[in-house]
Parts: C-alpha cells; sequence; structure tokens
C-alpha cells in the first residue's frame, strides 16, 4: 500500500514510518521540521534498511499538497502533523486552531481531488476530558478543556460531517492515551525541546541531571497513592496500532481507542523508571497542574475487536527504551 504520513519525522510520525516500512508498505512523509529534525530521516533508513519519499514543507501548502498528490498514487494517508503543546494551546490558540484545523481542511480537498479515500486521523484522550467513570469507552461524552483539544474535538466533527457528504470515504479516528518510550534500537524518539511539560520526558532529563529534580504535580488526588494515573502506552506498540488500522479499510468514521487498558500512577512510573534504570529520580511535591485530571485510562476492547491490535509492550520496556535513546542521543 502506498501510504502518505504527513508529520512523519515527528515523535509518533516516525516509528509509525518505520512499522509502515516494516510491512512492506511504500511510505510517503510530508514534514516542515517545526517539531522535529532531519536527521530522523536517515534514522529510519538506518532501521529500516528501506527506502521511501520526503517532502519537506507545510500541508497548508496547497500547491505542494498537490503535487505529492499528482506525483504519487497515495492509497491512504495518516495525519499526525499538528501542534500538540497543551500550555502554548492556551496562550497562542490562533496558532492551534490555523495548523491544525486548516491543515486538515485542505489535506481532504487534495484526498478528494486526488481520489484517494483513506485517512488515520491522530486524535487524543483530551477529547474526554474528565471522565464520569473509568475505563474510558470510545462511546463517552466529549469535553476539552483548551485549545488543543478542542482542536482535536473540532476535527473530529469536521471528518464526520465530512463523511456524511463523502459516505465512500473509510476514516478512522484514533484516540491516543499517553505515548512513550522510542523505539529499542534507541535512535528514534522524543526529544522535546527547552522544559518538558510531559512527564516521561521530565523523569527523562533529571535522570540525565539535565534537571534537578521531578515536580509531582499533586499528591492529593483520589488515586491509589495520591498522585494522577495514567494510561502509557509504548510508542511502538502505538505505531503498529496504525499499522493494523490501514489494514482495516471500512466506509464510514470509526473511533478507537489506542491505550494498554492499565493504569499507572506518577510515583509508580517513578519507581518503576528507577529499578530499571538504576537511577534515583529525586522529586518534590508540589500542587496540583491546573487542568489535570485524577485518572485516566482506556477500555481498549474495540480496537482488538476490530482491528486485532492490543498493546504488548511492558511498562518497564517503556522505561528501558526511553531512557535508551535519551543516553544515545545525549
Ligand atoms: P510531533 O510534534 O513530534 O510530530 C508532529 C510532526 O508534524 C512534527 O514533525 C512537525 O514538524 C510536523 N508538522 C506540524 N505541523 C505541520 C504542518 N503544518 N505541515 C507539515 N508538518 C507539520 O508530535 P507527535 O507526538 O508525534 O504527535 C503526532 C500527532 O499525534 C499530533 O497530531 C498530536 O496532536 C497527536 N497526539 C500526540 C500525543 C502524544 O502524546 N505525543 C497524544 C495524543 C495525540
Ligand atoms: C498531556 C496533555 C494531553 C495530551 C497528553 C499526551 C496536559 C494537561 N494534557 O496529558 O492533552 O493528550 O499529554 O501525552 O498537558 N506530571 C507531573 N510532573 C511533570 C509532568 C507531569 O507530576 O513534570 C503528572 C501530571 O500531573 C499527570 C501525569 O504526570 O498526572 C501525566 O502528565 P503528562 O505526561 O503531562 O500527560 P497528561 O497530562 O496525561
Amino acid at each position: 500500500m502506498k501510504i502518505l504520513v504527513t508529520g512523519g519525522t515527528g515523535f509518533l510520525g516516525s516509528h509509525t514510518v518505520v512499522e509502515l516500512l516494516n510491512k512492506e508498505n511504500e511510505v510517503v512523509i510530508i514534514d516542515n521540521f517545526s517539531n522535529s529534525k532531519k536527521e530522523v530521516l536517515e534514522k529510519i533508513k538506518q532501521i529500516t534498511n528501506k527506502n521511501f519519499l520526503f517532502y519537506e514543507g507545510d500541508i497548508r501548502d496547497k500547491v505542494l499538497l498537490k503535487k505529492i498528490f499528482t506525483e504519487n498514487k497515495i492509497e491512504t494517508v495518516i495525519h499526525f502533523a499538528g501542534y500538540k503543546a497543551v500550555g502554548e494551546s492556551v496562550t497562542a490558540p490562533l496558532k492551534y486552531y490555523d495548523n491544525n484545523l486548516i491543515s486538515t481542511i485542505y489535506l481532504l480537498e487534495a484526498m478528494k481531488e486526488a481520489n484517494c479515500k483513506n485517512i488515520v486521523f491522530s486524535s487524543s484522550a483530551t477529547v474526554y476530558g474528565k471522565p464520569k467513570t473509568l475505563p474510558i469507552k470510545e462511546d463517552f461524552p466529549l469535553h476539552t478543556t483548551n485549545p488543543y483539544g478542542t482542536t482535536k474535538k473540532m476535527i473530529e466533527e469536521i471528518l464526520k460531517d465530512f463523511s456524511k457528504a463523502n459516505p465512500d470515504f473509510s476514516i478512522t479516528i484514533l484516540r491516543y492515551f499517553n505515548p512513550i518510550g522510542a523505539h529499542p534500537s534507541g535512535l528514534i524518539g522524543e526529544n522535546p525541546n527547552g522544559v518538558p511539560n510531559n512527564l516521561m520526558p521530565y523523569i527523562i532529563k533529571v535522570a540525565t541531571k539535565e534537571l534537578e529534580y521531578l515536580n509531582i504535580f499533586g499528591n492529593d488526588y483520589d488515586t491509589k497513592d495520591k498522585t494522577g494515573v495514567r494510561d502509557f502506552i509504548h510508542v511502538v506498540d502505538l505505531a503498529k496500532g496504525h499499522s493494523k488500522a490501514c489494514e482495516k479499510i471500512e466506509k464510514g468514521v470509526h473511533i478507537y481507542n489506542l491505550g494498554s487498558g492499565k493504569g499507572y500512577s506518577v510515583l509508580e512510573l517513578v519507581s518503576i523508571f528507577e529499578k530499571v534504570t538504576k537511577i534515583k529520580i529525586p522529586y518534590k511535591i508540589k500542587k496540583r497542574r491546573e487542568g489535570d485530571i485524577a485518572a485516566c485510562y482506556a477500555d481498549p476492547t474495540l480496537a482488538y475487536k476490530k482491528l486485532n491490535w492490543k498493546a504488548e509492550k511492558s511498562i518497564e520496556d517503556m522505561c528501558k527504551d526511553a531512557y535508551l535513546y535519551a543516553k544515545k542521543n545525549k
């Protein structure tokens, strides 16, 4: 299958490209490197020993999009490209609405014109807001608390409306829980600019002594050890979920949670990381982070039933691989 991957040099995109190439798909990537580095292209080749096509540019560039669809007979698009920093989306909402919404609209237009009818879209568990019960199922009500989350919810709505008008399209929406870890080769992984916002990248910076200690946001939640609980999923498992989603082409809109179904607390993750890496992670308890919820984990059974996919890697694998990548890329 010939697959266009938007944002294919990013954290999730690069791991997915590796899985797609391993499954003998032809891959075309478009990325503008707004949040990734050129060297990822070489690393993907090193891991897979396979070639792919790359276009440098922005998917809001209609001319470039047309060129890609004209030069390649794309069968499926996986749409990762977009901005994802929750905090920044609060201070610069227009930047988020512009990139995330406009890029998706232009992409759908270009796909329609080129008669390419399959799309897999990166959504997020953030669209569930604060769930009333756990685990979270796909039919739970949606509620967002920040512009980033709202872009995801709005794109889901756009895709549903688009599907009504274009019933021959196959649209898969994947709602990711908390992807962490890295490729076991240590060649690709997550490398945020500046001080990280998310837990695992922050733990890594403490492990590599770039930061002194971890701030744990809140130890007064109604959870097993009073710290936040999340559904961490290994990025390679997540990438495999995309490969499965591309194999299942079904008209209409299909929504799946991609999570492990298990909840680990912040303190549990810290202690497993310490055990796996034998590095002490000093921490200080701070007040709750605004907008955080106590616990969030998926019911991933629909993805298992329909896509024959489930997360297989352990939380230890996630810690080991994330740290290996950090060591190799310090
Ligand atoms: P990332 O920032 O590492 O990757 C996104 C890639 O898209 C980057 O390489 C960036 O350069 C590129 N890009 C952004 N805007 C572009 C544009 N207009 N044109 C071309 N390229 C563009 O992010 P990620 O962690 O790989 O996430 C991928 C997708 O999954 C995003 O849509 C994100 O919102 C979503 N998501 C991520 C997480 C997570 O925890 N990482 C969780 C839920 C959902
Ligand atoms: C965050 C985003 C969410 C996005 C997801 C992707 C916010 C509010 N939400 O989710 O929209 O889809 O990333 O992975 O940013 N924590 C600490 N110390 C830290 C960092 C985090 O204690 O330095 C805690 C948090 O309070 C939370 C848990 O660790 O309980 C996980 O946090 P994080 O990794 O930021 O992910 P989410 O908040 O779940």
